[in-house]
């Protein structure tokens, strides 16, 4: 048995290769694909919905049905929501998302292309020749910016010849002398505007400014916006959490790194509501077991961080002493640095005092024990669930260069998309029918796939790629042994067991 191992290939190299492998497994395709694709926006393959119904689900189960126990030992009260992604447009104007949810952009005249400011680097040369030139880059992807250096200075430059800054930081002389990521000429780049995220649509059948909606930016107010509904009719109390899965839209200015940042996304959001003066205890409480919960799945502890925002970080509901913690995973093209995961924001009282005063309805909290009025503070464990499946693939993705298929997704089986696989050795001498019995008896209870074709190597290496932990082959034993193999996703070793132990065999390890 050979060495695997997921870190020989790293950063755009090791990228390529999950993306290829996502596509011709039919994980995720690009949405619209035969019309050239639409930017932003990603479909997901058989075995992707899969995966991502499997991580959905593991959240829902972990979040809703069998919470987290309290820091008093006792489970935590957090209750599922599935709200309508049009809501109301005045929800949107209380929570700030029509005047604030921008992000500042940047327009090329000359390329035409677009994009976001606070993505925007350049590389100034370090030696500064008779005229300065400036090379601007989306970050993390200095390459073109280099060519274009190479072409202008006419020098073989390298990029140790090179200081790297924020375009931000550049004085207006400065921001003059630089070249686009994708311009010819120097100069072309806008001022910073800011851009509006959310995707307006028309509710009903004429397209007036009176009939404007909003597809949602997050899934978070549809619970702020229920928290009533939520308290009148179930038996929650304060400190409480309302669960939710669900789409999300953003206009993205530059959708990019493949489903890490899209216009239209799922996310798992939780909203925990709780007394003011708890409210800091139980933001660190959510922040650690958030990133536990991670852990849990079996992402590797080296490639998590709990990273708290800086001040100038904030979202617009977070003030003065309150906050956010990022739980983010070392993604091959952030690597060796990390990227967010999930979010876990201290809102505070922002959202139900907007919404209180925008719609005049009381939200305030009555404490039947205290019989004082509050109105509760909120904590927010927000994660992507498509942004989720990225860090999985990326955790999963590993090669093994003694195989002849050698890449492999080493999922944790309970997110492998297939539990087990189930072949006859060779179509004949009744291997089918016996294959046949088992497949259907255990796809009662396990997601299990079946296969006849091809060699047997060809069909393990197929459901490596799938990810699936376990594959039992029927042979020339089966027959005389009522024994069968099985075979090891990870190891490749095989061992004999009773055919009649199958399904306990796999109960035990998959669950
Ligand atoms: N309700 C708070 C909120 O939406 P956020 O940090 O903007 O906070 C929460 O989003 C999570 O949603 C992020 O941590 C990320 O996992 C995911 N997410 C946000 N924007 C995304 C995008 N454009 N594409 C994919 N996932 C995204």
């Amino acid at each position: 048995m050979s060495e695997m191992t997921n870190d020989s290939l790293t950063g755009s190299a090791r990228m390529e290769k999950i993306v290829a492998l996502c596509k011709r497994r039919g994980f995720v395709f690009p949405a619209s694909e035969i019309y050239g694709g639409i930017n932003g926006f990603w479909d997901y393959g058989p075995l992707g919905a899969q995966l991502k119904n499997n991580l959905r689900d593991a959240w829902w189960r972990d979040m809703v049905e069998a919470p987290p126990i309290g820091p008093d030992g006792h489970p935590l009260s957090i209750v599922g929501l599935d709200s309508s992604i049009v809501q109301n447009p005045k929800a949107w104007i209380a929570s700030g998302h029509v005047g604030g949810f921008s992000d500042p952009m940047i327009d090329c005249r000359e390329s035409k292309a677009r994009y976001r400011a606070d993505h925007l680097m350049v590389l100034r040369p370090k030696e500064q020749g008779e005229y300065l030139a400036l090379f601007a880059f989306l970050e993390g992807e200095p390459e073109p910016a280099l060519k274009r250096a190479k072409k202008v200075l006419r020098l073989s430059v390298h990029l140790a010849d090179f200081e790297t800054h924020l375009l931000s930081e550049l004085n207006e002389e400065e921001r003059s002398k630089v070249y686009g990521p994708d311009a010819a000429k120097a100069g072309t780049l806008t001022e910073p505007r800011e851009f509006n995220l959310m995707f307006k649509t028309y509710v009903g059948a004429t397209s007036s400014e009176d009939n404007v909606a909003y597809l949602r930016p997050e899934t978070a107010q549809g619970i702020f916006l229920n928290y009533k509904n939520v308290l009148d009719t179930s038996r929650v109390r304060v400190p409480f959490g309302i669960a939710q899965v669900g789409k999300a839209f953003r206009n993205e200015v530059t959708p990019r790194n493949y489903i890490f940042r899209s216009r239209e996304f799922e996310q798992m959001e939780m909203e925990w509501f709780c007394a003011p003066d708890e409210a800091a205890s139980w933001f660190e409480f959510w922040s650690k077991t958030r990133l536990e919960w991670w852990k849990s799945l079996g992402v590797a502890e080296e490639n998590l961080r709990l990273r708290k925002h800086d001040q100038d970080e904030l979202a617009h509901y977070s003030r003065e002493g309150e906050g956010t913690y990022d739980v983010e995973y070392r993604y091959p093209f952030t690597a060796p640095d990390f990227g967010e995961l999930e979010g876990v924001a201290h809102r505070g009282d922002f959202d139900l005092t907007q919404h209180q005063e925008h719609s005049k309805t009381k939200l305030q909290y009555f404490d039947p024990e205290t019989r004082e009025r509050f109105m509760p503070h909120v904590i927010e464990p927000a994660s992507g669930l498509t942004r989720g499946v990225l860090a999985i693939l990326c955790e999963s993705y590993f090669v093994d260069p003694e195989r002849p298929s050698p890449e492999i997704m080493r999922f944790p089986s309970r997110l492998a998309p297939i539990k087990a696989g189930v072949f006859p050795l060779v179509n004949k001498d009744g291997m089918p029918e016996i294959a046949e019995k088992l497949y259907l008896e255990l796809r009662t209870k396990f997601p299990t796939q079946f296969d006849v074709k091809q060699a047997i190597g060809k069909r393990y290496a197929r459901m490596d790629e799938a990810g699936t932990p376990f594959c039992f082959t029927i042979d020339g034993e089966t027959t005389t042994e009522q024994t069968v193999t099985v075979r090891d996703r990870d190891t490749g070793s095989q061992e004999r067991i009773a055919i009649d132990s199958v399904s306990a065999f796999l109960s035990e390890r998959v669950g």
